[in-house]
């Protein structure tokens, strides 16, 4: 690993929880109505704050997981997204909870909703740890947002580099690597 030490904390445990517990408190609102929610989290990043999300939440609903993969490189479209493993639920006539760890360019994001509005799902909502505002190059609606942050590659609370610092309890930022993502 090109990295000398620890990530630089960015935000504290005691902020990451605090404000997952207004997100629960605004998400059970909204919900509130919703009889069949199911919760969605897209592997890998968002299991650490998808976990501490749910167990706030005192309403019946169904978790399930969906992974892709944005791929970058010269042999394919911007912004091509793949699916590497799909949902075990039918989205057909559901409220989905769409939970992801940040939102960057939001290709990722804005295929993912696409694709569940094909499949009729009733509605879709997003709960996004962190918007990378700055990085947008499609635009996608956040309906719950923990932070926004810079542009700056942060690790830690399920986030990665290369698969590692993902079970880090606060988000740090890799300030001395050259970082390229998937
Ligand atoms: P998007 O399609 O560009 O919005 O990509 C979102 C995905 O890129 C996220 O799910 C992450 O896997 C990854 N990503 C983007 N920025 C970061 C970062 O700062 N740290 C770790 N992963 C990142």
């Amino acid at each position: 690993m090109p990295v000398n030490g620890m990530p630089r904390e960015l935000i504290s445990r005691e902020r990451l929880h605090r404000r997952v517990d207004e997100l629960a408190l605004e998400i059970e609102r909204d919900f509130a109505d919703s009889e069949d929610l199911l919760c969605v989290g897209v592997l890998k990043g968002s299991v650490f704050f998808m976990s501490d999300l749910l167990q706030r939440l005192s309403r019946p609903l169904v978790v399930d997981f969906f992974q892709a993969s944005s791929y970058r490189g010269e042999t394919t479209a911007p912004g091509e997204v793949r699916i590497r493993r799909d949902l075990d639920h039918s989205l057909a006539g559901r409220d989905v909870l769409l939970i992801e760890d940040i939102v960057d360019t939001g290709y990722t994001m804005r295929t993912i909703m696409a694709l569940m509005g094909f499949r009729g799902a009733r509605s879709v909502r997003l709960c996004v740890l962190l918007d990378k505002a700055c990085k947008r190059e499609t635009p996608v609606q956040i309906h719950y947002r923990g932070f926004e942050v810079d542009d700056v590659f942060v690790v830690g609370y399920g986030l990665d580099y290369n698969d590692r610092y993902r079970n880090l309890p606060y988000v740090g930022v890799l300030d001395e690597v050259d970082v390229e993502t998937e």
